[in-house]
């Protein structure tokens, strides 16, 4: 299996409630290195265009107040099959359905609020990547 990169958000309410160190943890206990990190207030443009594929959403609006009511840490985790890997440390979306151990499970307070995002492919990760790293920000 090749070396992947993708793409992470710590989100608003784990950042609030100071848990990006626990959460680091689980990424780098995994196997997972974090090769490029940065905490940022996310601009609405910023929030609109990242989620635009979810514009259409009822959900859309309140995503966008979500993800600009905080800080966030932007981040690139590099490893073996990363994408599926940080998908699985993450758990489901819905932290009802995520499993014991992820970090949805242990610390997301709903759908909405749901502590990280992680890439969905390989390709959307080279895009989200592209969003908030240039190639020199990132050191493997
Ligand atoms: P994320 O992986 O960042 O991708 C889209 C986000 O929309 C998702 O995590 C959730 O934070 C948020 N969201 C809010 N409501 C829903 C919903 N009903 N279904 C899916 N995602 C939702």
């Amino acid at each position: 299996m090749a070396i992947e990169r993708t793409f992470s958000i710590i989100k608003p309410d784990a950042t609030r409630r100071n848990l990006t160190g626990k959460i680091n943890a689980k990424f780098e206990a995994a196997g997972l290195r974090i090769v490029a990190q940065r905490r940022i207030q996310m601009t609405e443009t910023q929030a609109k265009k990242f989620y635009e594929v979810h514009a259409a959403r009822p959900f859309y609006n309140d995503l966008v107040k979500f993800m600009t009511s905080g800080p966030v840490v932007v981040q690139v985790l590099e490893g073996e099959n990363a994408v599926a890997k940080n998908r699985e440390i993450m758990g489901a979306t819905n932290p009802a359905n995520a499993d014991a151990g992820t970090i949805r499970k242990e610390f997301a307070e709903s759908i909405e609020a749901n502590s990280v995002h992680g890439s969905d492919s390989a390709e959307n990760a080279a895009i989200e990547i592209g969003y908030f790293f240039a190639g020199a920000d990132i050191v493997g």
